[in-house]
């Protein structure tokens, strides 16, 4: 009796170890991963707050971009007011998201909060504008004094939506 209860505690302790280390397969696709004993970019970079100031002033740069412009369905949504507030919601969620924080970016009922690729697709958006919004990211980094490791993470993560945003070939 004592041997077999042993042998069930050890069984509970090593089962609790192992689903301490497992990721779920969700968080794994919905977040840039980390290491098990690293914070998340989501808190090395301050949370909702500094990620929402960030993505306020890049989205600005974004809408007065002369190159961009130059895409006349990109001009349309800049040229119209009623766009940037909801714009910068939807990026701080997903941003926030995708970082480890709290999961809100989501679909809803009036198709905000697709997946990149779906979310994109209409926008006939080339490499060229693509560098120019990394570029901006950059900067927009800089600005705020986001620390190069940091930096490195979080371009990395964007180049990776490159295939699914870019659909013009020049
Ligand atoms: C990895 C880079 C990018 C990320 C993470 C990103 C993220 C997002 C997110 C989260 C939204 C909101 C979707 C929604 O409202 O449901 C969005 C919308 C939008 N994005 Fe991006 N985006 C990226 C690259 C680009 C590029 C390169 C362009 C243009 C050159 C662009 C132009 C837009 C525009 C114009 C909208 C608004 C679409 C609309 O109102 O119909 N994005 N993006």
């Amino acid at each position: 009796m004592k041997i077999a209860l042993s042998s069930q505690y050890f069984k509970f302790i090593v089962s609790a170890i192992i689903l301490s280390f497992a990721v779920p397969v969700s968080a794994a696709e919905k977040s840039v991963p980390v290491s098990a004993a690293e914070k998340s970019l989501f808190e090395r970079l301050g949370g909702t707050y500094a990620i929402a100031q960030t993505v306020d002033h890049l989205v600005d740069k974004i809408y007065e971009n002369d190159g961009l412009n130059a895409n006349p369905i990109l001009k349309a949504i800049h040229d119209d007011k009623s766009t940037k507030a909801g714009f910068k919601v939807m990026l701080t969620n997903w941003v926030v998201t995708r970082t480890g924080g709290p999961q809100i970016y989501k679909p809803d009922m009036f198709g905000r909060g697709q997946p990149l690729k779906e979310g994109h697709a209409h926008l006939n958006i080339s490499d060229r504008e693509f560098d120019i919004i990394m570029n901006e990211c950059k900067n927009t980094f800089y600005a705020f004094n986001v620390p190069d490791k940091e930096i490195g993470e979080l371009m990395a993560d964007l180049e990776s939506f490159r295939g699914d945003i870019v659909t013009r070939k020049e």
